[in-house]
């Protein structure tokens, strides 16, 4: 793509007939967003690298959730209550935004942008019974970071609690090899011993065996350092206090039916996310949740990561 060229953005069609928008820009990353879902389902750096996982194994059959990508959890992450697991946003159809909020004028010259809804409909209300309006932008920079913005309005009479995540699969080479730096010291509740509360005690997270953690209270910026690809991911975020680290590792891995055997190899879930104090809005309130991806190369001295750098930049 010629360096002058603009952002662009494309509808198109997959080959199981979904609807989904391709952003581009001009020095050749991309990213792909699915209307089922809401979801993005690829995001590429100028080298057309993807960074995201997706599995071999994922089931673009609606109402199945993509296994991979960006899920977005609402209106609740985990399991409790009567609702599915991660709540419904993941499973349903969205909608191009023809209302969108207003654009930044500087700060989003040049992006390649699109604007999602997802409005309650009768099915919803019987398992969740509040009319929301739940908008995603989901905007490339020029350089390939990607941001996306959840805005989830209350246009009910009553007021509603929900909580949140953004369900991001990172593309890592070997999650052996993978530490992620910023959540050390941190309090979280292990979902793999009933969401017990415990310490972390170690310098930064490794990876040896399934974890399924919600870290409390995290810092705005979590570095994931992918040793092997010498490629760090920086998360930023913004309105959402906690981050999910999931990987289900070997066995968890076989249970799972649209995800492959060895495939918790190359994929490690940290997700922005609001969980342990669950957001009300009152009617006519809004809230706002927003994450930055970055994939940036690891500073290397002497084969040692100086996550520092990454974490303070
Ligand atoms: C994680 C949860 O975030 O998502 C795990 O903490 C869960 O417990 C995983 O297994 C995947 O969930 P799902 O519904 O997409 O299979």
């Amino acid at each position: 793509m010629d360096s002058d060229q603009k952002a662009t953005v494309e509808m198109m069609k997959d080959s199981y007939g979904l609807d989904h928008v391709l952003l581009r820009e001009p020095r050749g990353a991309s990213a792909r967003v699915y209307l089922f879902g809401g979801q993005v389902t690829s995001w590429k750096n100028e080298r057309q690298e993807e960074l995201l996982f997706m599995s071999s194994k994922a089931l673009f059959k609606p109402p199945k959730a993509i296994r991979g990508g960006i899920p977005i959890c609402f209106p609740q992450f985990g399991n409790s209550g009567s609702l599915e697991q991660h709540g419904f946003a993941r499973n349903k159809f969205w909608t191009i935004d023809n209302n969108p909020p207003p654009l930044p004028a500087n700060d989003y010259h040049n992006k390649a942008i699109v604007d999602l809804i997802l409005k309650s409909n009768d099915d919803d209300l019987k398992s969740w019974p509040y009319c929301f309006e739940l908008r995603l932008r989901v905007a490339l920079a020029p350089g390939g970071d990607l941001t996306l913005i959840s805005r989830i309005r209350n246009i009910d009479s009553k007021s509603f609690t929900f909580s949140f995540a953004y369900h991001t699969y990172f593309c890592v080479s070997d999650i052996s090899e993978v530490r992620i730096e910023g959540l050390e010291t941190l309090d979280y509740l292990d979902n793999l011993q009933d969401k017990e509360r415990f310490t972390e005690q170690s310098d930064a997270i490794t990876f040896e065996s399934e974890v399924d953690r919600v870290y409390l209270s995290t810092p705005t910026k979590i570095a994931i350092l992918d040793h092997e690809k010498k490629r760090t991911f920086v998360l930023r975020k913004d309105g959402l206090p906690d981050a999910v680290v999931w990987n289900p590792w070997e066995k968890k891995a076989k249970a799972i039916v649209d995800f492959g055997d060895d495939e918790y190899k190359h994929m490690l879930c940290v997700d922005g996310a609001a969980i342990e104090k669950p957001i009300t809005l009152r009617p006519g309130e809004e809230w706002k949740g927003r994450i930055e991806l970055s994939a940036v190369a690891s500073s290397y001295c002497s084969g040692q990561l100086d996550p520092q750098r990454v974490l303070e930049g």
